[in-house]
């Protein structure tokens, strides 16, 4: 009789620990045409708010926007994330003169003759307990010229 009764036990705890276990890690899927889904474009500028326009990454006078997503990827990875390659040009918005964490595609335009970048943008979250991490690293600048 105990024992059937700790085997309910045991079940009971199972079955519990499976409905809270985050999914298994996947391989990246490529995300098509993530320029036409707000919920990846409200991703890339919560990267440029939250770590894109830190001075490590961006030294220079003027926070940078979002122009285009090259690529973008999401991968099952305790919660989920998401890889965005990103076209990025200099704003109007000056630092010092405005917070990143205030830059929005309303308040902030590409400015004439804006310098050019590609980065790699990283939003990792895990909602059931509310976390969301940036990271944000550069690929190379761009030419003047080059077109996308
Ligand atoms: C989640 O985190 C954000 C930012 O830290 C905070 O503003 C919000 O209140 C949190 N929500 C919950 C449900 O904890
Ligand atoms: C940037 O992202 C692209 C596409 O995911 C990848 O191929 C490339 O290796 C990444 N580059 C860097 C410097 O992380």
């Amino acid at each position: 009789m105990y024992s059937s009764l700790l085997l309910v036990f045991v079940c009971a705890a199972f079955a519990t620990m499976n409905e809270t276990k985050p999914p298994m890690p996947g391989a990246p899927i490529d995300i098509k045409d993530p320029n036409n889904d707000q919920e990846h474009m409200n991703r890339v500028w919560g990267a440029v708010n939250g770590e894109l326009n830190n001075q490590a990454s961006n030294n220079g006078p003027y926070h940078f926007v979002p122009i285009k997503i090259l690529s973008a990827k999401s991968q099952v990875v305790a919660g989920m994330k998401h890889i965005y390659e990103v076209l990025v040009g200099e704003s109007n918005c000056k630092k010092g003169e405005m917070q990143a964490t205030e830059l929005t595609q309303a308040n902030c335009k590409l400015r004439d003759g804006a310098n050019r970048a590609i980065y790699n943008l990283s939003v990792w979250e895990r909602p059931w307990d509310n976390f969301t991490q940036y990271t944000a690293e550069k690929v190379r600048t761009v030419d003047a010229k080059e077109t996308f």
